[in-house]
């Protein structure tokens, strides 16, 4: 014989409506059936359609029956069941429209149509919270659908086993309750026992298509919320709506728990939101920015919300803004400007060249500055403008002079904001060098070279290598100049 324990099973979201159920006491199937069909009636009439976003963003349709004639509709259902005359039970407005759905329901309708609901599942499960229910576990029975529901009632049905003595000991399908909500609280499970979950969808008109079952479901032989499982994935979106976006994987198995703390952290920001596990498989992490690293940490929390376990963390960076708008579009922040090359010419000019980071209709204008900043020029900068489709400056150098240049490239965008990209000009005596190609480390390569290859001939052909002791004397000075 089984002794049942007490199964909770509540609405998930409204709670204030929730009841008790006593298992033990086998409820009749086909009185709940009616039940479920008087109050779809209701629905119809008193509630309506809502949406609600589910953790991975998606929009949920459902029936909103949280409204006071909902209520009293359902009442009328209730009360009548147990009342032969109409007339004489003072029944008035709503309520007498549930006793007159009542009497018009039936326990058993044939099937009509076919069921929204494609999947039922136990999607979590945690230490219950419940007075009384002290060493049990309460967790979501999440129904995935395929259309909108519109005014339905589900009928939960359980069963449970346990596995000893090398067989299963199962108990028959055991009426639980009549529900309006997809999500459904289960309470009272028991450690080690596994579950299965079965439910019919009944509307206005009767049963929707079949019943759906549910796999079985072990619940833990430890009361203690389980620490979320790595690996995290967080793959990088975004939508007109939205903006940048990115979904955070996670493996949700029926043992971890229903309550999760999300925190997201950038540089200088950090969000922490707790949230409800539902029949989606990731959490939309929405109000990004471009470009930004971001750190994502996930925890899971007990079903009072207060405990939270050790957390596991990813980091990402969010869409860069180009790879959604394209390069250079006005929707991004500008960027500078790319491959920046030196080309030094005999005329004592540099021809200095680049690639746009934008199309020219983009681009406003270029401020070309530069300023020396080391040696022997005159100091003061040289601002000059340039048309969007140049992509190159002659730079006038001055002769015989050692100094250096800041040679900065700044592009205005359509909107007037602007990048730069900046590079180092070296002017040698009469030996131009552009810094950013690295050509003094160069230079001073084959001076050393040239030294040492002179010192090998002064020693072994001092007589025949004439001309060597005046190319390394050029060469130092230039050496010790440089330095
Ligand atoms: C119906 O209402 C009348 C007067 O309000 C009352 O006397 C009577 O007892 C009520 N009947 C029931 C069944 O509640
Ligand atoms: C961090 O995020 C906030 C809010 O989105 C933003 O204002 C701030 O600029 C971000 N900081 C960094 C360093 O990206
Ligand atoms: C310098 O020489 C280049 C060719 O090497 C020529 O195109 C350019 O016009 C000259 N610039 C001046 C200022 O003479």
């Amino acid at each position: 014989m089984w002794l049942y324990s007490s199964i909770l099973l509540l609405s998930a979201t409204n709670l204030v409506s929730s009841f008790v159920v006593l298992p033990y006491i086998q409820i009749d199937y086909a009185h709940l059936i009616r039940v479920a069909h008087c109050k779809a009636k209701c629905s119809e009439k008193y509630g309506y359609p809502k949406t609600r976003e589910q953790l991975d963003g998606s929009i949920d349709e459902y029936f909103f029956v949280s409204t006071e004639e909902y209520t009293k509709c359902e009442n009328g259902c209730l009360q009548f069941q147990h009342r032969r005359d109409m007339k004489r039970s003072n029944l008035t407005g709503e309520t007498l429209q549930g006793a007159k759905f009542w009497i018009e329901s039936s326990a058993h309708s044939g099937k009509v149509g076919s069921s929204p609901v494609s999947s039922a599942e136990l999607l979590c499960q945690m230490p219950s919270a419940t007075v009384d229910l002290d060493d049990s576990f309460e967790g979501l029975l999440g129904l995935t659908k395929v259309r909108p529901s519109g005014p339905v009632q589900y009928v939960v049905q359980w069963k449970q086993r346990t596995y000893a003595l090398g067989y299963y000991d199962e108990s028959q399908w055991i009426t639980a309750s009549v529900e309006s909500d997809s999500i459904i609280k289960v309470d009272g499970m028991i450690p080690g026992v596994q579950y299965k979950f079965l439910v019919t969808v009944v509307g206005p008109a009767g049963k929707l298509g079949d019943t759906i079952q549910s796999e079985w479901t072990e619940i833990s032989n430890t009361l203690i919320v389980k620490t979320p499982s790595a690996p995290l994935i967080v793959k990088n979106g975004f939508n007109s709506e939205q903006g940048v976006i990115a979904h955070l994987h996670f493996p949700r198995t029926a043992y971890d728990s229903c309550n999760l703390r999300v925190q997201v952290k950038n540089a200088t920001n950090s969000i922490v939101t707790d949230v409800r596990v539902d029949p989606t498989f990731s959490i939309l992490l929405s109000h990004l920015e471009f470009d930004s690293s971001y750190a994502v940490t996930l925890s899971a929390l007990s079903s009072d919300q207060i405990t939270a376990t050790s957390p596991i963390s990813v980091r990402f960076n969010s869409f860069q803004c180009r790879q959604v708008y394209g390069k250079g579009s006005l929707h991004c922040a500008p960027e500078p400007v790319s491959n920046i090359r030196v080309a030094v010419r005999p005329n004592s000019t540099a021809l200095i060249t680049w690639t746009a980071s934008a199309e020219p209709e983009n681009i406003l204008t270029y401020a070309i500055t530069y300023q020396a900043f080391l040696g022997t020029c005159n100091k003061d900068p040289t601002t000059v403008y340039l048309a969007a489709p140049s992509t190159s400056y002659e730079m006038p150098l001055p002769s015989n002079k050692h100094c250096e240049f800041m040679f900065r490239i700044t592009n205005y965008d359509a909107i007037g904001r602007e990048a730069f990209a900046e590079t180092r000009i070296a002017v040698i005596k009469e030996h131009l060098v552009n810094a950013s190609m690295k050509i003094p480390l160069i230079a001073l390569g084959v001076s050393s070279f040239l030294l040492v290859l002179a010192v090998f001939c002064f020693a072994i052909c001092r007589c025949c290598c004439t001309k060597c002791p005046a190319k390394v004397a050029e060469n130092k000075t230039k050496l010790t100049d440089y330095a």
